[in-house]
């Protein structure tokens, strides 16, 4: 029996797989009931907050629209500026005072680990929207719901993670729910930002087959997906860094009707140069079927840790 009531999502490593199949359950229950009507009156009186101390388009917005979805209110802010924070406010205390207000929160925040210290002072679930460079796992989740919805199925299948290995929370939070499947995994990074070989090692020590490359077209000619991802421009020390290798990968059509035309393709976006636009219109190109994935499955994950009967 999965009961998430209460818990904390904090990062990839916590799920089981029974807990990932009752997610994405729970999300293809509320993707058909959307379908008859605008809203589901789940969490009418409960209060969401969403506390975004980084940028975000998606995260947050998916975030609230999955609490008005189901009924709820949500409150909070889009950036650190506005808040106590600028008069030097710490994070535990901005928690411990949101605490009072809302039922449950999901955060981002620039730095490893806040979402954890956030949910050790909270009563309310912290959900992680994404913390520095280490996870962000409802992005994992509906990454993997993604592949599902696509393909039909996760297990057999080989996925190219491309681009900025070293300092992408979605592919660290991702790879802890493939170590779930029976897949195999590419990985194309310039050397500078490969993934971190501890999470590589973890990886094979889970028998998950794993090849590290730079080469993108060799990977995209065994993978049936591709998870490409952006240079994390806020995350390098070293302007003059960044700027030799934002355009270590960018994936054009061509490329995809010449060397797999039926590859899926994901991203979890934005995205600056790495998928030029001509790839849009690719029926594989599935990363704006992603973004509005990322609405049922945070439904989902709201319903879950709040305990509501679904
Ligand atoms: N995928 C993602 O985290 O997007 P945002 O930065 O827009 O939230």
């Amino acid at each position: 029996m999965i009961n998430l009531k209460g818990k904390d999502i904090l990062d990839g490593a916590q799920f089981t797989r029974e807990d990932i199949d009752y997610i994405m359950a729970l999300a293809d229950d509320f993707r058909t009931q959307l379908r008859n009507k605008p809203a589901i009156d789940l969490m009418r009186g409960y209060i969401l907050a969403t506390l975004f101390f980084e940028p975000s388009t998606r995260t947050r917005l998916s975030f609230e629209t999955a609490m008005h979805r189901l009924g709820g209110n949500v409150i909070g802010f889009s950036s650190a500026e506005s808040t106590s924070t600028a008069k030097g406010e710490t994070l535990a205390d901005t928690i411990r005072t949101v605490d009072q207000y809302a039922d449950i929160i999901a955060m981002r925040h620039p730095q490893i680990g806040s979402a954890r210290e956030a949910a050790s002072v909270a009563k309310a679930p912290v959900l992680n929207g994404g913390d520095g460079a280490g996870q962000h796992p409802t992005q994992a989740l509906l990454d993997l719901y993604t592949i599902q919805t696509e393909l039909g199925k996760v297990d057999g299948t080989t996925i190219v993670l491309c681009g900025d290995l070293k300092n992408g929370r979605t592919v660290h939070a991702g790879v802890e729910l493939y170590k779930h499947y029976k897949c195999r995994l590419i990985m194309v990074a310039p050397d500078q930002l490969k993934m971190p070989a501890e999470i590589v090692a973890k990886l094979r020590a889970h028998n998950i087959q794993v090849t590290e490359t730079d080469n993108l077209e060799k990977a995209l000619a065994e993978g049936d997906i591709l998870y490409m991802t952006r240079i994390q421009k806020e995350r390098f020390a070293d302007v003059a860094e960044y700027e030799r290798l934002k355009d270590s990968y960018i994936l054009t059509r061509a490329m995809v009707e010449r060397i797999r035309p039926n590859l899926t393709i994901m991203h979890p976006l934005p995205r600056v140069n790495e998928i030029t636009p001509d790839v849009d219109t690719l029926p594989t190109a599935a990363y704006f079927r992603q973004v509005g994935n990322g609405v049922f499955i945070r439904m989902a994950l709201i319903a879950a840790v709040m305990g509501m009967p679904v």
